[in-house]
């Protein structure tokens, strides 16, 4: 992709897409890769400016822990910087001592270095760190020297005498750790040779190479109003002209008050010739209707989907020719997800763009698949984009079928859009909308007993789910004022009819994900 990029190997840390994300807003293109990946084709990455070692949930005492050819590596004489996990794998694997602690580190702690080293030039001699480990190295391998500590921890950073290699305990890749982003900076600029000129707008120019490869006479584009189909649409206009692209926006039924209007103004005021809106919400609900699994319900909106797009094409090539490709927004963490998925951790969700790779008619295009969302935002500044564009929450491909907790019915639906039109105005009014990553109803399929006037009433309940993220790869629920709590639970339960209970969702994700199912 990139003539100078940095390789995080992944050992499976929840953080490991914050390493990416804050490496590449300091101008360096990275690409995330497995142990296995590495081990089993060393050559194919040594062309990196730079590797990263992320963190982890495993003991590199453990006989199943995930290793990496360290010496392969080295052997390239390239930079390196361990991280958690990959700070103690560094030392056990050069022969330091990593023992078991008696007590783990989490949480905020105060970080030592009265050491000079280039990895904290400018940088106060005591912060804040985050920490999250049990292990704890205790002796540097030989070559190594002690560059910080903490009150529990003799060996929280040290790096090499002669080679560009250095690793640290705490995760510098996370907001709650002190000039994390100039440790990384460090790194890049005192270790690696790293070039700097990584833009999210250089994805434009291989996507243009990519269309020539495959010679892409014209394309359909799937969009839903959002920022990632919107941008992947307008890149290929920008590409390939106004006739060749065709916007394709299906109302599933499955969408929000609004999101209709939205997406077909949004188009009209984008002015693309070939925009066409298609109304199939009968034919997804025919198909949803009192479906109940989660994967179910994604693995049928997936073929319905993308049954549709190829009954679309054939409309189409009446008058058109044939209808080779299909481009949607897919970024970079959806593909990396469901690659992770398939190998290191239990199959949580299929989202839908993944879900239809390979079983149908098209050539998948995915002009944003090395992106991140923050990138993407750029980019849609970048084009000229429309501001609301930048703020508006994401919103799933099998839109309401997911947030509603059991069989999907049309009445069911009819609630969980009312409810989710006071959820929206009423973040809008109180200002957090711009603040919060998603808000949303989810509707539980359960019953619980009110009074409504002097009336019993058994009604279903309501769960609010209102989070902050940067990513979407982790979140935290938001501790929304009460007051505005109260005021989107009041009009809830006097507005929206069939509802008796509203409650507030307090998980974080992890454990919990952000959408219910
Ligand atoms: P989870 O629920 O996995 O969601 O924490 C992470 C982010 O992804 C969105 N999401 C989807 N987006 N198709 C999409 O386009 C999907 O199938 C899908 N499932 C979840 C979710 O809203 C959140 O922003």
């Amino acid at each position: 992709m990139n003539e100078s990029k940095i390789y995080i190997i992944d050992f499976g840390s929840q953080y490991t897409h914050l390493i990416g994300q804050k490496i590449r807003l300091l101008g360096v293109y990275t690409e995330i890769i497995y142990p296995d990946d590495f081990n089993s084709n060393p050559d194919k990455y040594s062309d990196g400016c730079g590797y990263i070692l992320s963190g982890g949930p495993k003991s590199v005492l453990s006989t199943d822990s995930p290793d990496i050819d360290l010496d392969i590596l080295i052997s390239y004489n390239k930079p390196v910087l361990g991280i958690c996990y990959g700070h103690q794998l560094i030392a056990y694997k050069l022969g330091g001592k990593v023992i078991k602690g008696e007590s783990g580190e989490y949480g905020p702690t105060l970080f030592n270095t009265s050491f000079s080293s280039k990895l904290f030039d400018n940088i106060p001699k005591k912060f804040r760190v985050w920490m999250s480990h049990w292990d704890t190295v205790i002796n540097p391998p030989e070559g190594f020297r002690v560059i910080g500590n903490t009150e529990y921890t003799k060996v929280a950073a040290m790096e090499h005498v002669k080679y560009p290699i250095a690793s640290i305990q705490f995760h510098p890749e996370v907001k709650h750790t002190d000039y994390g982003i100039e440790i990384l900076k460090n790194f890049i600029m005192h270790y690696t040779k790293c070039n700097r000129g990584w833009r999210p707008t250089r994805v434009i120019d291989n996507v243009k190479k990519e269309l020539e490869k495959l010679k892409v006479d014209k394309v359909l584009v799937g969009v839903s109003g959002g920022i990632d189909s919107t941008v992947t649409a307008v890149i290929l206009r920008n590409i390939l002209g106004d006739d060749k692209v065709f916007p394709i926006f299906i109302d599933t039924g499955l969408l929000r008050i609004g999101d209709r209007e939205w997406t077909i103004n949004l188009f009209s005021r984008l002015g693309f010739k070939n925009f066409i809106f298609i109304d199939k919400s009968n034919y997804f609900l025919s198909k949803l209707n009192r479906v109940s699994s989660p994967e179910a319900k994604r693995r049928i909106f997936a073929d319905t989907y993308i049954k549709v797009f190829e009954e679309i094409a054939s409309g189409l090539e009446k008058l058109h020719g044939n209808f080779r490709f299909l481009a949607q927004g897919t970024l970079y963490p959806d593909r990396i997800e469901s690659g992770a998925a398939s190998r290191y951790a239990d199959k949580i969700k299929s989202h839908h763009n993944v879900a239809i790779y390979g079983k149908h008619r098209f050539i998948l295009i995915e002009p944003l698949k090395d992106l991140y969302k923050n990138e993407v935002r750029m980019l849609a500044r970048e084009l000229g984009l429309p501001e609301e564009l930048y703020y508006r929450h994401p919103f799933p491909g099998p839109g309401l079928a997911i947030r509603i907790i059991g069989p999907i019915s049309k009445k069911k639906l009819n609630i969980l859009r009312m409810a989710d039109k006071i959820v929206e105005e009423e973040m809008i009014k109180s200002g957090l909308y711009k603040e919060s990553w998603q808000a949303f109803p989810v509707l539980l399929s359960l019953k619980s007993v009110g009074i409504k006037g002097d009336e019993r009433s058994y009604e279903y309940m309501i769960a609010l789910r209102i989070v902050e993220s940067e990513d979407a790869m982790t979140a935290s629920y938001m501790k929304i004022d009460w007051n505005i709590l109260d005021k989107i639970s009041r009009r809830i339960l006097n507005e929206v009819k069939g509802v008796n209970r509203v409650l507030y969702d307090i998980s974080n994700k992890p454990p919990a994900t952000i959408e219910f199912e």
